[in-house]
């Protein structure tokens, strides 16, 4: 059975691109965005997916829109959620609800800089390596098990913007890779940790970008 994907997204969607270009064994059931104007939203009416706004600036109270917002990812019976740049806290309900089948990106190694701001703030620590994170979402921000990371060299003449563009191709490798293993049914969690199922190190998880 193809695996039922629902993507989130708040923007440019470059994440939720390579992964519908990844030919994955998968069907992205529809693609939700909180922002209406969300370039990522065209990029699916473009590749006739089901794409669906729905405006969080309508909805003031977060459990209310967590809620429906919620109810629509669950009208698409998806087998995985994708957050693949959306920008907003999920309330404690809302990943209640899909805990084990919620996939986020993070530009960080995490669980150095969570939050935002990650590369300047790589920059302004001086790190001699930055990279990605995808991970299972749990209740605590920027902190589920970690499915697989990719590394960066940071260059003495890094900017932020340079070191996000080398660090967002390294997201683009990563995260299909791991919709893919998800859907593989590669993926168990263990106390906190992922295996991989089928890989006897569990280690071909991090792959180094340059
Ligand atoms: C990416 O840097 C991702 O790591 C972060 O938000 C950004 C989304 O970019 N969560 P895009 O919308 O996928 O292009």
């Amino acid at each position: 059975m193809t695996l039922r994907v629902v993507i989130l997204l708040s923007g440019r969607g470059s994440n939720f691109q390579a992964i519908a270009e990844a030919r994955l064994p998968i069907e992205i059931a529809a693609v939700i965005s909180n922002r209406p104007n969300a370039a990522g939203l065209d990029y699916a009416r473009a590749r006739g997916l089901t794409a669906i706004a729905l405006d969080h600036t309508e909805h003031p109270d977060r459990e209310a829109f967590d809620a429906l917002l919620a109810d629509e990812i669950e009208r698409h019976r998806p087998d995985l959620v994708v957050l693949a740049g959306y920008m907003r806290i999920l309330s404690a309900a809302f990943i209640a609800r899909f805990e084990g089948r919620l996939l986020n990106i993070h530009p960080s190694l995490l669980p150095m800089f969570p939050g935002l701001k990650t590369h300047e703030r790589a920059l302004a620590e001086g790190v001699k390596i930055h990279g990605c994170t995808v991970h299972f979402v749990t209740a605590d921000l920027d902190h589920g098990p970690i499915v697989i990371q990719a590394a960066v060299p940071v260059r003495a003449d890094d900017t932020p913007g340079a070191l996000a563009a080398r660090v967002l191709a390294q997201e683009h490798c990563i995260y299909p890779q791991a919709v893919q293993w998800f859907a593989e049914g590669r993926l168990e969690i263990n106390h906190g940790r992922v295996n991989l199922k089928g890989d006897p190190t569990s280690q071909s998880v991090l792959s180094t970008g340059t």
